[in-house]
């Protein structure tokens, strides 16, 4: 391949891209979910075990991603049938069992992913006065499940589509951008917030102090092992793996010298911004007496705005922290819906607007069910989440380490000379063996082969 630029478009510069595939990584998985799980399972160690996960099985398959995409240079299905041409028949299998998945995947997760953006929306705008500021539990009462989220949902997906119509370079690029900063901007100046408020400290011996007891034995004194794929299982999820939103950013990408060098970079600021976020959502907690940090989902829309109550400021606080929250869901959903409008355009033939339109307003009505139905947002969330992520996961990890040539396998490395090579090689045992490995172990735990869930 050559480094000619692609008449089908694609990032103007390298920070434009960084920015758009950490814009994709970042989202409700970092302040919403890394949060509410850590909380759950007791903090520190549970922390240590993830960042493990990001190291072993996200890194090296936000590489693979990355250059079957750049390699391929077209949408998930069409990049993988490209490259995995020399494997015969059991490429193309491969390729249209994951492409299929991967396409789908984006489809089933945006609609209900756009719900929860929708009620961060209303939150925020009633933190900016627009609507009444009751107790959480009550505002989200009267959201979850209920007609009264979908003019936010909707709202949030027009803001996607948006986006996504005006191309990767002209939309994408140019959103992230500008969200990207602002999100980072928010967050450190929340950050100083809760350094002044208090509780900081303990949020941060919460966070950094591992306490294997607490995290291995629930309390009855029972195991629970499944800590560990859950952490694994959020790895890939807060990395946006799995479903080829990185293998479709990847193809978009004018040059493979640094594919290294950047995904190393996306990982670092994705598990940063959660690491910020849950010191900043512990120290609200902690500054409080008696408030729980393993409130479980419901941790960002009912604890925390119940808190916000009596803080000084508390209102100007929840409102940049809703808003937060926003940005970081919007450049995630421009990621899932690319997934399906690249899918569409390369594949299909569409023209980019016709097929944000169309996809956009396809998942928009599929989203209404999640957003009337709390048991719908669930099963849609399970399903994909936990048994199509890791899916799609473990068959691009056999599709880049055993199906690819060895030459677009290593192309990533190549410039970085002779550290490369060897790189290129612990990678390829990696992605071979490792990572399908601990991959199947988080799937057959969510089938409860091995006793968790
Ligand atoms: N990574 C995002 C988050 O943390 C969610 C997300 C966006 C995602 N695109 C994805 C997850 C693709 C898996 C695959 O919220």
């Amino acid at each position: 391949m050559s480094d000619a630029p692609q008449p089908r478009g694609g990032f103007a510069t390298r920070i434009g891209f960084v920015l758009a595939a950490a814009g994709s990584a970042v989202g409700l998985g970092n302040i919403w979910k890394f949060p509410y799980i850590t909380g759950e399972y007791g903090g520190g160690a549970f922390v240590l075990v993830y960042l493990f996960c990001i190291a072993l099985v996200g890194l090296p398959l936000m590489y693979a991603e990355l250059i079957i995409g750049r390699r391929g240079g077209s949408d998930v299905l069409g990049s993988l049938r490209k490259l995995t041409q020399s494997s015969g028949p059991a490429g193309a299998a491969v390729s249209y069992a994951v492409g299929g998945m991967a396409v789908a995947s984006g489809f089933l997760i945006l609609s209900f992913y756009a719900v929860v953006a929708g009620w961060a929306v209303y939150y925020a705008l009633a933190y900016a006065g627009l609507f009444p500021l009751e107790a959480g539990g009550d505002m989200f009462g009267s959201l979850y499940g209920k007609n009264k989220s979908l003019p936010w949902h909707t709202f949030f997906m027009v803001l996607s589509v948006g986006v996504v119509a005006a191309g990767v370079n002209g939309g994408i690029e140019r959103a992230c951008k500008v969200l990207m900063p602002m999100l980072a901007a928010i967050l450190g100046i929340l950050l100083v917030y809760v350094g002044v408020t208090g509780g900081l400290s303990e949020s941060f011996t919460f966070l950094f102090k591992p306490d294997f007891d607490r995290l291995l034995r629930a309390e009855d004194g029972g195991l629970k092992p499944d800590a560990i794929l859950e952490a694994l299982g959020h790895a890939f999820f807060t990395l946006s793996l799995g479903m080829g939103a990185m293998v479709t950013y990847g193809s978009y990408l004018k040059s493979e010298v640094a594919v290294v060098r950047d995904g190393i970079i996306v990982a670092i600021l994705d598990t940063v911004i959660a690491l910020v976020a849950g010191l900043v959502i512990f120290a609200v907690v902690f500054s409080h007496e008696g408030a729980e940090p393993g409130a479980g989902p419901g941790l960002v829309f009912v604890t925390l705005p119940g808190l916000f109550a009596d803080m000084p400021g508390g209102q100007v606080f929840g409102f940049a922290f809703f808003v937060l929250l926003v940005f970081a869901a919007w450049s995630s959903a421009i990621s899932l819906l690319e997934v399906v409008v690249a899918f569409l355009v390369d594949s299909l033939k569409l023209d980019r607007k016709m097929a944000a339109l169309g996809a956009g307003f396809a998942i928009w009505g599929l989203g209404i069910w999640p957003a009337r139905s709390t048991s719908a947002l669930d099963l849609l969330d399970n399903i994909t989440t936990k048994y199509m992520l890791p899916l799609g996961g473990l068959g691009i990890a056999i599709a880049a380490g055993w199906l690819l040539t060895k030459e677009d396998r290593e192309a990533g490395f190549r410039a970085l000379g002779p550290i490369g090579d060897v790189l290129a090689k612990g990678w390829t045992v990696i992605i071979r063996f490792v990572t399908p490995v601990l991959v199947a172990l988080v799937i057959l735990n969510k089938l409860g082969v091995l006793g968790g869930e």
